[in-house]
């Protein structure tokens, strides 16, 4: 849950629903949750558990000799690079946010001010920059302490009060003079704007949130008990990142449409239209400072996670030691960071097929490298690791009934979850 539960939640989810025409777009998002990202969380945090191990070493240690399923680690690999970089920006707004919330300065329910606010800080150079190092370097000190079990602990502490905070929210948005427009777009299906991009979008979001389809929750998995029931594990997390999800998106559509936002804002949506729900509310200033705090601790728990995949193949694999592996690592994140540091401001104008660095960063992780992966990882444990092995991992090994629903999941990791993906990313990017 600390790895899945972030930025996707309270950034991402909000903004690609309100870029994506609201209800429709979430609709689709649950399916693909509930049809293929559950089905792979399961695979994967199953094939970890069994391996024990990286997910390049699980993949060679299970496949048959000469088959190159690892690979498929080297793909979650990139995908943590490319998902590191950009996510580092947006925790790095969140840490800047902590800053404007103690100066109060972009508390306001004007939208000309908290967009100002916005635009400012994503269009300083020094400060995008500045800040997202400071993350990094923040990020690199847990692990190479060996405290991230500490900090994982103290955020499983404070998650529920980040629940509270945003039920709170929620309850106050829903007072609000169009809390029933913002409601309609975001429970009121319109599939006029849903085409195949879109809902090649919602599939990479479900992965994202999920931190499926490039090995993490195999990584995570490799440190389960052996008696853990990873099948109502991973029905927990996604019904938690669900509930978050949901909570933002109504704490946050009832405003855009009271303050007179636009829905499409994208990566701005949660920092412009929250200062402006935050003003309205008594002690606005300290509950978003609140607010902030407890956000970047949620995108702490993930980030150290994504990191934790490459550390973890450098110090196995090429024997590094971990405090070189992590420096190494954070290095590697940096440059390709900076690109997305800079896309607001010195690099606004640098565009590949009209994206920014930024954005094509997010696009080529989510929408290309994540739903790959997962088709991968699905056959793999659907096919090559196959049904009597698979059943017997989900059961641990005949001590949970868990036999009957193995055979669902293998019909959905079979069947439906690579076929599924493959049309939906054809057909999204326009090949069929
Ligand atoms: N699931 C995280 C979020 O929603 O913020 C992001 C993430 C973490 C993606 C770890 C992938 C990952 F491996």
């Amino acid at each position: 849950m600390g790895s899945a539960v972030g930025l996707g939640n309270i950034w991402k989810f909000p903004a690609l629903t309100g870029a994506n025409g609201g209800a429709g777009f979430l609709l689709i998002y649950l399916l693909a949750t509930l049809l293929v990202g559950l089905p792979v969380m399961i695979a994967e945090l199953t094939l970890g558990r069994h391996a024990r191990a990286n997910p390049i070493r699980a993949l060679r240690m299970l496949a048959p000799p000469g088959q190159p399923w690892w690979l498929v680690g080297v793909i979650g690999m990139l995908a943590a690079f490319l998902i590191m970089a950009f996510y580092s920006e947006v925790v790095a707004w969140v840490f800047v946010y902590v800053w404007k919330s103690l100066e109060g300065s972009a508390l306001s329910s004007d939208p000309a001010v908290t967009e100002a606010a916005f635009a400012a800080m994503v269009g300083n150079p020094w400060v995008s920059l500045v800040s997202q190092w400071l993350v990094l370097l923040l990020i690199g000190g847990i692990l190479v302490k060996g405290v991230a079990g500490g900090i994982e602990a103290v955020t499983k502490r404070l998650m529920p009060l980040l629940f509270l905070l945003l039920a709170g929210l929620c309850v106050f948005s829903l007072t609000l003079d169009e809390a029933a427009a913002g409601l309609a777009f975001l429970f009121k299906p319109d599939f006029s704007k849903v085409d195949a991009a879109v809902v090649l979008t919602a599939v990479g979001l479900a992965f994202f949130k999920m931190s499926i389809g490039m090995g993490t929750m195999m990584t995570y998995g490799s440190y389960f008990r052996s008696e853990q029931n990873i099948p109502l594990t991973a029905g927990r997390v996604m019904v938690a990142d669900l509930a978050v999800s949901l909570l933002a998106g109504i704490a946050i559509f009832p405003a855009v449409f009271t303050f007179g936002f636009e829905p499409t804002a994208g990566p701005s949506l949660v920092f412009i239209t929250l200062p402006a729900v935050f003003a309205q509310l008594p002690f606005g200033q300290g509950l978003m400072l609140v607010f902030f705090i407890l956000t970047s601790i949620a995108a702490i728990g993930a980030m150290l996670s994504l990191l934790e995949v490459p550390v973890l193949v450098l110090t196995e694999r090429l024997g590094l030691p971990r405090p070189l592996a992590i420096g190494v690592c954070v290095l590697a994140v940096a440059v390709p960071g900076a690109g997305c540091a800079l896309s607001g401001s010195v690099l606004a104008g640098v565009r590949v097929a009209g994206l920014t660095f930024f954005d094509l960063m997010d696009f080529v992780s989510s929408n290309l490298l994540l739903p790959v992966g997962g088709i991968l990882i699905a056959l793999f444990a659907g096919y090559v690791w196959g049904r009597a092995a698979f059943t017997r991992a989900v059961s641990n090994g005949g001590t949970l009934r868990n036999e009957g629903l193995a055979v669902v999941v293998l019909v959905l990791l079979r069947y439906v979850s690579p076929l599924l993906i493959g049309v939906v990313m054809l057909n999204g990017l326009g090949i069929i």
